[in-house]
This record gives structure tokens, sequence and C-alpha cells, in this order.
């Protein structure tokens, strides 16, 4: 069984940050996206943050690997599991912002909501693949690994993760759509 545990984390960030970046590239853009069309693939945005961020990705981490991480003897030094935790409510904060800021068809808001979500997020990975993953490869015992590959596992299957996948692989090319048709009108 495959014993390394954050390799398959590092694969969300990666869609994770591909979407954030394509995030910044939408709100660069705004002016010259309809507002209907900005509402709308915002809403797709909160979808992907509600059901991959949240509710697969960062499951992954707090039920699971931030679990193990946390029972005495792991780390014994610095524990950045408490601060790991602070950004992951931070995010839903932001996440609330970016749904208020669509209810009340507010651009100005959304845009700032949509930029904070990056910002926080996208120096929250990068902790996370440069300090708390390899922290975990480090410390954590081959038994402890192979439970946590197995509780991934379930955790894979109970959520569908091919469709989730899927989806938002989708929502990616979409959103590059939306931005090279903007592109080619700014090029006219
Ligand atoms: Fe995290
Ligand atoms: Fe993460």
């Amino acid at each position: 069984m495959e014993t390394n545990i954050s390799k398959e984390l590092v694969r969300e960030h990666q869609l994770i940050k591909t979407i954030l970046r394509l995030t910044r590239e939408l709100v660069a853009n705004a002016y010259q996206i309809s507002d209907e069309q900005l509402y709308k693939t915002s809403g797709e945005l909160v979808k992907f943050v509600e059901e991959f961020v949240d509710d697969y990705h960062h499951s992954k981490e707090e039920n699971i690997l931030f679990a193990e991480l946390s029972e005495p003897g792991v780390l014994q030094h610095c524990n950045p599991i408490g601060q790991m935790l602070y950004e992951h409510e931070t995010g839903r904060e932001h996440l609330n912002g970016i749904k208020s800021a669509i209810t009340k068809k507010c651009i100005e808001a959304l845009k700032i909501s949509l930029i904070g979500y990056c910002d926080l997020l996208e120096q929250h990975i990068f902790k996370e693949d440069n300090i708390l993953y390899p922290m975990a490869e480090n410390n954590l015992t081959g038994e402890r690994k192979q439970a946590i590959q197995l509780a991934y596992r379930q955790l894979e299957k109970s959520k569908e993760s091919a469709v989730l996948w899927a989806k938002y692989e989708k929502l990616v090319e979409e959103i590059r759509g939306i931005i090279a048709q903007v592109s080619i009108l700014r090029v006219k």
C-alpha cells in the first residue's frame, strides 16, 4: 500500500490552486464580464469550495491527517495544527462573504471577498505543502501512515471523488473559456 500520505493532498491542492488563479483572472477581467455571468460563475466557485475544498479536501485533513498528527507524541516541538484549523475557519468566513455578496448582488463586495479567499488559501496551501506535509511524512510511523491511507480510501468512496474531480475539472475549462472570450474581445 502507498505510504506517502501527502501526495494525493498535494494533487488536490493543484486543482485548488488552478481554480484560485482563474478566480483572480476572473476578478481582474470583471469589468468586461456581464454581472449575470459573474454571479453565475461565483456561485459555481462557492459550490467548489463547499464540495471539493471543504467537504472533501479539508475533511481528509481535519478528520484524518490532522487527527493523527494531534495524537500525543507525534509532533513534539511545534504543532501547527491549531493555526491550520483556524485558517480553514477563516476560509469559511470568506466564503460567507462571497455568498452574501452574491445574494445582495454587490459586485465590489464580491470581488473583495473572492480575492480575500484566494489570498488566504494560497498562503495556507503553501504552508501545508512546504511545512506541514513534510513534517507529517517525517514524524508518522509506517503503521500510522497505512491507517491514514485506509481512512483516505474510505472517504474517497463515501464522497464519490471521481464525480467531484470530473465536475471541477470541467469548471476549470468553463472559467478558462470565459477568460479566453474576454481576451478575444480585448484584442478586437
Ligand atoms: Fe488545510
Ligand atoms: Fe490543504
